[in-house]
């Protein structure tokens, strides 16, 4: 944080003491993958310096060194500390909700059909449009406010819900404005007011996208039956690449259509979803530099296919977890429940669980160098869990196990 002379302000230091275990992804790299994912340091009986924002140094207890000055202290005794989380896939920017879907869902319905009959992704897209700019951002520090509350602690959020000019771009600046990382997802469905996919596109990157390029660090396209097929998310890439953008995309989630190629192709940071993904489609990505984003709490919700999670890490894929919280298909906020999900149904590791929730999901956000590690020089984002072991962070299938959490060296929220 820096005041108005861009001097650094907050507490200098803040030593927290006395942690049952600090936990970390091992080493330095990022992306991990293949073992180096389910390498973690355990250190007990540890200490971590805070020094302006950044950990100063961590290690046991036994080796802290006399500290000269002011040091404001936190008690560590029973509490774990891990990394912030990050969730490196979200669409947190919306109005309303979906509980009526929702429920017509719970009595048969399926996600498919009520898209098909103009709910779904649209409907989102109608309460989205009436809402001010001030709302969007209400939404988002509400949002946010709730992912902070679980350990998320740098968030990206997808626009997507807008799809005419002046709402996808308050939605990007809401976004930036509450702390998340935007990308625009110009390419999320088409709405009604245009004839088809191709019209749509032809107004969005005419009109919208030269803004967005400057508001948003990336750009995303949901590739799906009834969305956007390969021809058209490559020209919507191609277009958002050219103007400076990185890329993602929304990809085999109900049918495999060459999304995991299109994204090679493209060199995108990421391909999401992959529920539908096949042996091909996990080769390809082990030997590309495209990380494999999964979202099991989506797969869940949907009642699909979960993703490859085993094979994707067992070939060497740069592999990440994060929640997809939004109000269709995944009402999930909670990066905890999606590692126990991890550990549950995708078969990873709780080490796994945490690299892909942490450096694995910073590298996506091309934050790895910052965030996702305690380790000296990186941003002092920690969360402070209440459990014997770091590991109950998978273990408590929706456990209320967040504490404190930690921004830049400043307390942020305590229980
Ligand atoms: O990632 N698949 C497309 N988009 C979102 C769902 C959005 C919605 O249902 O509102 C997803 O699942
Ligand atoms: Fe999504």
């Amino acid at each position: 944080m820096t005041n108005d002379t861009g001097a650094e302000t907050g507490p200098a230091r803040l030593l927290i003491r006395d942690l049952t275990q600090l936990v970390t992804p091992a080493g330095r790299q990022a992306p991990m993958r293949g073992d180096a994912l389910g390498q973690v340091d355990v250190v007990e009986d540890a200490f971590l310096l805070c020094e302006q924002g950044r950990i100063g140094a961590t290690g046991r207890m036994r080796e802290l060194p006399p500290l000269d000055g002011d040091v404001e202290e936190l008690d560590g005794h029973r509490l774990c500390a891990i990394p912030g989380l990050v969730d490196c896939h979200t669409h947190a920017c919306f109005a309303g909700d979906r509980v009526e879907e929702f429920a017509l869902r719970a009595a048969g319905a399926t996600y498919e059909e009520l898209h098909a009959a103009g709910g779904g992704i649209v409907s989102t897209v109608r309460a989205t449009r009436a809402a001010s700019e001030l709302e969007l951002r209400a939404a988002v520090r509400r949002h946010r406010g709730w992912m902070l509350r679980t350990g998320t602690i740098t968030f990206e959020a997808k626009s997507g819900y807008g799809l005419d000019r002046e709402t996808e771009l308050a939605s990007l600046r809401a976004i930036a404005a509450e702390g998340g990382v935007p990308t625009w997802l110009g390419a999320h469905a088409v709405p009604p007011e245009f004839a088809d996919a191709s019209a749509y596109l032809d107004f969005a990157l005419a009109e919208v996208l030269p803004e967005a390029a400057r508001l948003a660090e990336a750009a995303d396209v949901f590739v799906e039956q009834g969305a956007f097929d390969t021809g058209q998310a490559r020209r919507y890439l191609e277009a958002c690449r050219d103007a400076g953008l990185a890329l993602r995309l929304h990809g085999d989630q109900f049918t495999e259509r060459g999304t995991v190629g299109l994204a090679i192709e493209v060199a995108a940071r990421s391909v999401d979803h992959l529920e539908a993904t096949g042996q091909e489609g996990v080769r390809a990505l082990a030997a590309s530099d495209v990380s494999a984003v999964l979202l099991p709490a989506s797969a869940l919700y949907l009642e699909r296919p979960m993703p490859p999670a085993r094979a994707l890490v067992d070939a060497g894929a740069a592999v990440a977890l994060a929640t997809d919280f939004n109000p269709g298909s995944a009402f999930c906020e909670s990066l905890p429940l999606v590692c126990s999900l991890a550990c549950t149904q995708l078969h990873l590791s709780p080490a796994e669980a945490l690299a892909a929730c942490t450096v694995n999901a910073a590298h996506v956000l091309a934050r790895a160098d910052r965030i996702g590690r305690l380790a000296p020089g990186y941003d002092a984002d920690l969360v402070l869990l209440d459990v014997p072991d770091w590991r109950h962070l998978a273990y408590h299938l929706g456990g209320d196990l967040v504490a404190a959490v930690v921004v830049r060296g400043e307390l942020a929220w305590r229980r």
